[in-house]
């Protein structure tokens, strides 16, 4: 499409299979968000017309992809589906011993199984959640090494999803031969999906290897990352995406992947490494948990699926409709009167809901009461990442998550029109107090309600 001639960029793909959504009235929605105790975690997915809850496993595959399910071969060892996986994740990484999993927290597991243990630390740009819950559990540290500019919402610095590498030195030569591995999440989901430079993977890499710690990309957004990569980091314009991707996971050691983000698949996952070592330890512990290791918790057809899907995902034309929408997403909200992180990520827009509901203190769940409104005013779910979902955070926020080649412009443009509806009525949006909670993960199942009305 680099000759494409216009400014408007379109969806890179025409429709073949369509499925309902529903439509309620907001009096049906009231009382579902009611029967879910004001947790859009706990409504049915039919009572929701437009689901932003996340990007996992929720994209559409394409007609490619659903021909390879066919082509799934179920044997339970060596199947030519495990071969076409392996041979996909290899060109795409070059890592010589790869395994599949059922979904990326399979691969985090394995490896805090084998690697990982009290006494050990682990430094990454930011755990995403699932990966510190795997650290932690080891017994063994996790600390994050974000850069400074991640925590400003404001500002529109590029690859605010780096690491800091002064602070990763310092790190390394604090904890010394205790730091088991250095992990790079690419995006860095946690700090609103802002990607990592080239720069830093290289430098991440430089320091790791000078130490001989184990460096390992968390790769769910591989390809996400390899396009603002290529559009904004000097020297980076005119290389394929391919080679970007390829040259990230040259300068690490092994990667786990999630393959429900940009594979493109509802389930799957990826274990890889150079090292025959750690390799020998994986498979073992991968039988223990997930199968044998051929098809590692999934069926030949994912494994096909996934194989399609990677390549899929570094295609460039998809990939500029991907970032643009979600930009264009971010752009409409901000008209509408909400405020978003900026910049925008490669998969979700995250609402400010602390500066927006400033009349609610934090212990009023803002971001609850935001993500509520949502669905109450439009049916549209987002989730909180906030004081609900991790205490004592430093922002308030709402993500609405863009599912890929899920939803089209249209379906964005109305939930821009939602926003404009809430943010008129921002000023009298209620608190929210917890009615129960459980002793852990508490946002998946607490249950809320309003300390007053939202107003019609
Ligand atoms: C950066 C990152 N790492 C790991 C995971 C875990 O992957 P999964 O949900 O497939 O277990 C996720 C899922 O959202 C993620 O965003």
């Amino acid at each position: 499409m680099s000759v494409w001639p216009f400014r408007t960029i379109i969806e890179p793909f025409r429709i073949k299979a369509v499925e309902p959504i529903p439509f309620l009235a907001q009096s049906e929605r009231r009382t579902a968000i009611e029967a879910a105790g004001w947790n859009v975690f706990g409504l049915s997915a039919d009572t929701v017309t437009i689901d932003l809850l996340t990007d996992s496993g929720t994209g559409a595959m394409s007609a490619a992809q659903w021909s390879a399910l066919m082509q799934g071969d179920e044997s339970y060892a060596g199947s030519r589906s495990f071969h076409r996986f392996e041979a996909a994740v290899r060109e795409l990484t070059g890592y010589e011993f790869i395994f599949p999993v059922h979904q990326g927290r399979a691969a985090e597991r394995i490896i805090a199984r084998t690697l990982l243990g009290p006494g050990k630390v682990v430094l990454n740009n930011t755990h995403f959640d699932t990966t510190r819950a795997n650290v932690e559990q080891s017994g063994s540290l996790a600390l994050d090494l974000p850069v400074p500019e991640a925590a400003n919402a404001t500002s529109h610095a590029r690859f605010k999803g780096d690491m800091d590498l002064a602070a990763l030195e310092t790190a390394l030569d604090h904890h010394g031969d205790n730091v088991a591995m250095v992990f790079i999440t690419m995006t860095n989901n946690a700090v609103g999906g802002q990607p990592v430079s080239m720069a830093n993977v290289a430098g991440v890499s430089r320091l790791c290897r000078a130490r001989n710690v184990p460096f390992f990309i968390d790769a769910a957004r591989f390809a996400e990352n390899a396009w603002f990569v290529q559009r904004d980091e000097p020297g980076w314009h005119d290389v394929p995406i391919k080679a970007i991707v390829r040259r990230a996971f040259d300068l690490a050691d092994g990667c786990t992947m999630s393959a429900k983000k940009d594979g493109i698949v509802h389930i799957g996952g990826v274990l890889a490494t150079r090292s025959a070592a750690q390799a020998e330890r994986f498979r073992n512990e991968l039988i223990l948990g997930e199968g044998y290791p051929s098809y590692g918790g999934l069926a030949g057809r994912d494994l096909e699926a996934v194989a399609v899907g990677l390549m899929e995902s570094m295609d460039e034309d998809y990939l500029r409709y991907r970032v643009r929408s979600t930009a264009y997403f971010a752009e409409g909200l901000e008209q509408a009167g909400i405020p978003v992180v900026q910049p925008p990520g490669g998969h979700a827009v995250y609402m400010d809901a602390g500066r927006l509901l400033s009349h609610l203190a934090l212990d009023a769940l803002p971001g609850a009461s935001l993500a509520a409104a949502f669905y109450l005013y439009g049916g549209v779910r987002g989730v909180e990442v906030g004081t609900l979902m991790f205490p004592g955070a430093r922002l308030e926020l709402v993500r609405l998550a863009v599912p890929r080649r899920t939803y089209t412009q249209a379906h964005v443009d109305y939930v821009i029109e939602v926003a404009g509806h809430i943010a008129a009525r921002a000023k009298d949006l209620p608190g929210m107090r917890i009615v129960r909670q459980p002793p852990f993960l508490r946002h998946f199942t607490a249950t809320l309600e309003p300390t007053g009305h939202f107003p019609d």
